[in-house]
């Protein structure tokens, strides 16, 4: 704890705490994620990228929390855990399209929360999320709902600023499967000032002392 993220100038995204005042945890919730934000950094290694995008979508989720009625700590441990299986799936299939991720994430992930010692329900929810994350409507849950517009939140920003704003619409429409999520996203991809974007796009957390 104690590490602060700005993931845009414009303070939109100011995240004073990385598990901040909306979502109500315990210190042992939190002493959790911790641990789970610790082990997929370790997992990833010098994939700085892979950690970012973990910690981006973890803060959107975060946002989310304070809106969608889901369990934080099965959504946020998601939210790290959600693209382990990259690196295995590009070891083993030369590829990290979403139908290898689910398939090589899942055991993973399992492994990763046994060693932390989380109850087999807890595990069976969070690795579920992994399993189908590239899936829409893969996992009937709202923690599952709260990942996928995380996702999307994030992964937009390299794609929809070369876009109309009539396809961005669009795409959002038929994308974004929570309220928040997609005013979120409208917030972001459309109403928002040209720099915002450029803020947006390519975005890296920069990680404070
Ligand atoms: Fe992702």
């Amino acid at each position: 704890m104690g590490t602060q993220y700005v993931l845009c100038p414009h303070n939109c995204f100011r995240v004073e705490d990385m598990f901040n005042i909306i979502v109500k945890m315990d210190a042992n919730q939190k002493a959790f994620l911790v641990k789970v934000r610790a082990a997929m950094q370790g997992y990833f290694g010098p994939d700085q990228k892979r950690i970012d995008h973990a910690l981006q979508v973890s803060l959107y989720a975060e946002e989310l929390l304070a809106y969608v009625d889901a369990d934080p700590v099965i959504t946020l441990a998601a939210a790290y855990l959600h693209d382990i299986g990259i690196p295995e799936a590009e070891r083993k299939h030369g590829s990290s399209s979403g139908k290898w991720q689910e398939i090589e994430g899942p055991p993973i992930a399992s492994e990763i929360l046994a060693d932390l010692d989380a109850e087999e329900a807890f595990t069976e929810q969070v690795v579920a999320i992994v399993a189908s994350h590239h899936t829409r409507n893969g996992v009937d849950s709202p923690e599952f709902r709260v990942i996928w517009d995380a996702d999307a939140l994030v992964n937009f920003a390299e794609v929809l600023p070369s876009k109309s704003e009539a396809q961005i619409e669009m795409l959002l429409q038929q994308h974004m499967v929570t309220e928040p999520g997609f005013r979120i996203a409208r917030r972001i991809f459309i109403k928002d000032t040209e720099s915002h974007r450029r803020c947006l796009k390519g975005q890296r957390p920069a990680i404070l002392p």
